[in-house]
């Protein structure tokens, strides 16, 4: 019974059940300078908590005696048809969570016919993480000065098969991200520059991410660029980092194809509020024209249903992914995934929804909504 106590013991340490746990598992499995890179905010890291706070302050309402025998996830991005309404956030240099990096993460993806956007600031080159798995897969850009640099990332990607180019917009220069300044944290190259651009930089404060950002963004970009953006690639493009229905109402003049609520994970402008008190809004300065997702703080299958009610297409995940990744490489990312496709399917079920299209304004409710 020893030997049972000890296996148990073992299973439930190694087999984590819920997000938050793999968060545990991959700060113990990095070292400091890279979980604190993967999990950090701006500065005071106010909107880091609020993004999930927020979703807390949220309640479902459910709707009882409804026959959810069969619960129906699916749903399509763009045209593109995945089994759940999750999808995966570009995040940087997955490299720093375990060996196989982006390609691992792709696997993962395309196991879980899950659609990846695969980050700009990858550790793995665009054709590497192409040829390993056939995940349908978006391509993220930042715009830099040389904007040739930019242009011809793009046209890898769209060569290699991506499917939509995602310009994050919220980035002109990098947000203070304290505890990597005080790690000294160093990117390492990135292997789809090389020849291209030299990540080589002084750094003031000893990380070097903020003087490689200032050297590189260009921080001239503008709504006028959309039109460039279109006319480098054939590919639907998605704007990333939009909190105002202002910024909603122009996206839409411009002639996007679909727009991403985001704050980047709290990492770039501190304060601003957190993405899924602001999600409502969007969505009816939109009408419908385009599809809105949301990213920032989902944790569980609750915060893609609360996502969903208040008109989110689909949601992106950013850290629980990496940190997946960390932990348990390609299988953590796919447990990750899972996980929270099983969360959502026993929310809905509990719930009373079928189909996604069950989800409506009325099973949810917001603290304005009580006043
Ligand atoms: C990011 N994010 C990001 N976004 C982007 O457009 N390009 C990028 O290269 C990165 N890199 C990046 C690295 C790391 C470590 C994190 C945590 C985030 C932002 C990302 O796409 C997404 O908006 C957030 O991660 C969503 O919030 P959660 O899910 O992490 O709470």
């Amino acid at each position: 019974s020893r030997r049972f106590w000890f296996r148990t013991y073992f299973c439930m340490a190694a087999e984590p059940t819920n997000v938050n746990e793999f968060q545990e598992l991959a700060r113990q499995a990095l070292p400091k300078m890279y979980y604190d890179y993967y999990a950090g905010g701006a500065e005071d890291q106010h909107t880091l908590k609020e993004n999930v706070a927020a979703f807390s302050r949220i309640n479902i309402m459910p709707r009882v005696l409804v026959d959810v025998s069969k619960i129906d996830m699916s749903t399509s991005i763009l045209g593109y048809k995945t089994p759940t309404p999750i999808m995966i956030a570009p995040t940087g240099l997955h490299k720093l969570a375990h060996p196989l990096g982006e390609v691992a993460t792709a696997k993962a993806a395309a196991e879980c016919n899950t659609i990846m956007v695969l980050s700009f600031s990858s550790s793995c080159r665009i054709e590497d993480v192409a040829s390993s798995s056939n995940a349908i897969r978006f391509y993220q850009v930042y715009v830099y000065r040389r904007r040739d640099v930019s242009a011809l990332l793009v046209k890898r990607a769209e060569r290699n098969g991506f499917k939509a180019i995602i310009l994050t917009a919220d980035t002109p220069r990098l947000g203070r991200r304290e505890a990597d300044i005080k790690n000294k944290m160093i990117s390492p190259p990135l292997q789809n520059l090389e020849g291209l651009i030299s990540t080589d930089v002084e750094s003031e404060n000893g990380s070097n991410l903020q003087a490689y950002a200032s050297a590189t963004l260009d921080d001239t970009l503008s709504w006028k660029d959309i039109a460039w953006l279109k006319s480098i690639t054939r590919l639907p493009i998605l704007i990333k980092g939009i909190l105002s229905t202002d910024d909603a109402i122009k996206a839409l003049e411009v002639g996007v194809d679909g727009i991403i609520v985001s704050n980047h994970g709290a990492r770039q402008l501190d304060y601003s509020p957190a993405t899924i008190t602001v999600l409502e809004e969007v969505v009816h300065a939109v009408q419908g024209k385009i599809p809105v997702l949301l990213d920032g703080g989902v944790r569980r299958g609750t915060d893609i249903f609360k996502a969903l009610a208040l008109g989110a297409k689909a949601v992106m995940i950013g850290r629980p992914v990496v940190f997946g990744l960390a932990a348990k490489g390609e299988s953590g990312v796919k447990k990750v995934i899972s996980m929270l496709k099983e969360e959502l399917e026993i929310t809905m079920a509990l719930a009373g929804c079928c189909r996604l299209e069950d989800i409506t304004r009325g099973h949810v409710r917001t603290q304005t909504d009580r006043l």
